[in-house]
């Protein structure tokens, strides 16, 4: 099946739901005001890797915040778990020295935006092809 549906009526602020689509775990967080603050305040065109990589806008679109979330407000952030240095996948929920996620097989640090901030991997997590179905319902694929 290359495309599923996710639930996420479930999901509070501040946490996130780990599922697994193509063989390879995804990670669908709903963020709290202080993430989105955080994430949005921030100028990324100074980090390691300049593109959102997000399939569903241009491939050419810069790696702002803006850029990389399910909605306009930043609430949810879905993004594919695997680090982008050697594939493990990153540990989460606040891991790292930016409040993101953290991959410890060699170090890596993401941003609460999934941004690489710190260490080895070369991009940042990559946005999945992904859309809201209704209010509740986030389709993968
Ligand atoms: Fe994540 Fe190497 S696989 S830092």
């Amino acid at each position: 099946l290359s495309s599923i549906r996710v639930d996420i009526s479930g999901v509070e602020p501040g946490t996130q739901l780990t599922v697994k689509w193509l063989g390879k775990p995804v990670f669908v967080r709903r963020r709290t005001e202080e993430e989105i603050d955080l994430a949005r305040e921030q100028d990324a065109a100074d980090y390691p890797d300049k593109f959102a990589r997000n399939p569903n806008v241009d491939a050419t679109v810069s790696a702002e915040d803006a850029n990389r979330t399910m909605d306009e407000n930043g609430e949810w952030l879905v993004m594919i778990g695997v680090c982008t240095h050697l594939g493990c996948v990153p540990l989460g929920d606040g891991a790292g020295d930016f409040g993101g996620w953290y991959c410890p097989c060699h170090g890596s640090h993401y941003d609460v935006s999934g941004r690489i901030r710190k260490g080895p991997a070369p991009e940042n997590l990559h946005v999945p092809v992904a859309e809201f179905i209704d209010e509740t319902t986030i389709k993968l694929g």
